[in-house]
């Protein structure tokens, strides 16, 4: 990452995305997922949304379980638009009172030392205009963040914009068909961006797959959590 703060080289992220708790994700396999994300000792836990498929009766334990993770630099969440569909302020309150840090246009400032890390969120936004609107007026009219968590990747050519070294999203499940070694040809052709990572001059948006599901099949296009180990680059960008 150009731009990266040489005080957060190395930080190890879990992005975890899309679980949709409901009928195709049970809550035994839920909370197997944030054991998984427990266990791997992250710096920081990053949930870019949709926690409930289409109702969220039933959710309080895995929001229990995914505020327990241990990650020292911050647990955050930003809503999904399926998390909208039941109750989405109730969504947002648990997660908020389990100690959950929901970035809802707004920002975050993580400091090490001297040195800071930026991490900004925005709430749901179908289109790119949405998420322009939304990224504004979580950064204000002036300054950037390092770190942006947007559960649509459409927020990337703005964040872009606006100097955002590294942008996580989920919300596309990568099609969850795709062609053989081509992530990128796959169902979520609503999205230029729908699975791994992009690049617009200096900045990143790295867009998961997803933990869960909209239907039970998945070709080509596992199911995950996503590791990241971010490194500095002291390579000049155009
Ligand atoms: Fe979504």
């Amino acid at each position: 990452m150009p731009g990266w703060p040489l005080a957060f080289d190395g930080l190890r992220i879990a992005h975890v995305s899309d679980l949709h708790f409901g009928e195709l994700m049970p809550m035994d396999r839920a909370l197997g997922i944030a054991r998984l994300i427990n266990e791997a000792k992250p710096d920081m836990l990053c949930n870019t949304g949709d926690l409930v498929d289409l109702d969220c009766a039933g959710v309080a334990p895995l929001v229990e379980a995914l505020a327990s993770v241990h990650a020292p630099l911050g647990n955050f969440f930003v809503m999904g638009n399926h998390d909208e569909l039941d109750a989405g302020d109730h969504v947002e309150r648990l997660m908020t009172d389990a100690g959950t840090t929901v970035l809802d246009d707004e920002i975050c400032v993580i400091r090490r030392g001297d040195s800071a890390l930026r991490v900004g969120g925005i709430g749901w936004a179908r289109t790119g205009g949405h998420c322009r609107a939304r990224i504004d007026r979580a950064l204000g009219p002036e300054g950037g963040v390092d770190l942006l968590l947007s559960h649509n990747p459409k927020a990337f050519d703005h964040a872009a914009e606006r100097g955002t070294s590294l942008v996580l999203s989920g919300h596309t499940h990568g099609g969850q068909i795709a062609r053989r070694n081509r992530p990128n040809a796959n169902l979520a052709i609503a999205h230029r961006r729908s699975a791994g990572l992009y690049e617009l001059g200096p900045s990143r948006l790295f867009v998961t797959t997803g933990a869960g599901a909209w239907f039970p099949l998945r070709v080509n296009c596992p199911a995950e959590v996503a590791f990241l180990t971010i490194r500095r680059s002291d390579q000049v960008s155009n």
